[in-house]
C-alpha cells in the first residue's frame, strides 16, 4: 500500500463482487432491450469498462466529460461539458454511469441535459453514494454502496488526477 493511504475503505475483491453484482441486475432489468451507457469521464472510465463486461444485455458505450471540481476536493456547482455524446440517444434506454456521486450537481446537470434528447429510458447507476452530502435531487436506480463523508481515492477516482489507477478504493491521509 502506498505512503499516501491511510486506510483501503473497498478492496479489489468487493469491488468486483459489487460490480458483478450491479451488472447482474442491470442484465435482469434490461432483458431484451439495447443499453447505451454513458461513461462520465474521467472517474467513471474504469468502473464502466467493468460494469459493461458484467452486462449480458447488448450495450453501446459512449463517453461525456463534465468539470467541476478542478483540482480541489469540493464542489464548485459550476459544471460544464467538455465532452459530449456522439450518438442520437433519442428512443434508446440510457445509463449513466459514475463512480461517485456527492452534491449531485455534476449528475443533475447530465441528467437534464440527456433527458432534452428524449431517451426511451434514462437511469442512474453509481458504485458509492455520499447521500450525506447531496444538495439536489437526483434519482439512482442503481448503487453499490453508501458512503460517509469521506474522501476517497482509487477505482477511477482521482486527487489533483493522482491515483486512479488504484484497484481498491481508498482514503488518503489528512496530510497527504
Ligand atoms: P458532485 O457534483 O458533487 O456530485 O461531484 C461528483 C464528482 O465529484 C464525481 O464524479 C467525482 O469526480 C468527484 N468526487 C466527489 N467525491 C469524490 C471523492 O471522494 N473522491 C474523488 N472524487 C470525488
Ligand atoms: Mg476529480
Amino acid at each position: 500500500m502506498i505512503d499516501e493511504i491511510e486506510e483501503i475503505v473497498f478492496d479489489e475483491i468487493a469491488i468486483a463482487d459489487t460490480v458483478r453484482e450491479l451488472g447482474e441486475r442491470i442484465s435482469r432489468d434490461y432483458e431484451g432491450k439495447e443499453l447505451v451507457l454513458i461513461c462520465i469521464l474521467k472517474g467513471a472510465a474504469i468502473f464502466t469498462t467493468d460494469l459493461a463486461r458484467s452486462i449480458s444485455s447488448p450495450a453501446t458505450l459512449e463517453f461525456i466529460q463534465a468539470s467541476s471540481y478542478g483540482l480541489t476536493t469540493s464542489s464548485s456547482g459550476n459544471v460544464i461539458i467538455k465532452k459530449d455524446t456522439e450518438t442520437d440517444l433519442q428512443d434508446k434506454h440510457v445509463l449513466l454511469v459514475d463512480t461517485i456521486i456527492d452534491t449531485g450537481k455534476t449528475m443533475e446537470c447530465l441528467f437534464k441535459l440527456l433527458s432534452a434528447r428524449r431517451p426511451a429510458s434514462l437511469n442512474v447507476v453509481v458504485l458509492l453514494d455520499k447521500s450525506c452530502k447531496r444538495q439536489v435531487e437526483v434519482p439512482i436506480a442503481y448503487k453499490g454502496y453508501d458512503l460517509p463523508d469521506k474522501f476517497v481515492v482509487g477505482y477511477g477516482l482521482d486527487y489533483g488526477e493522482h491515483y486512479r489507477n488504484l484497484p481498491y478504493i481508498a482514503a488518503l491521509k489528512a496530510d497527504g
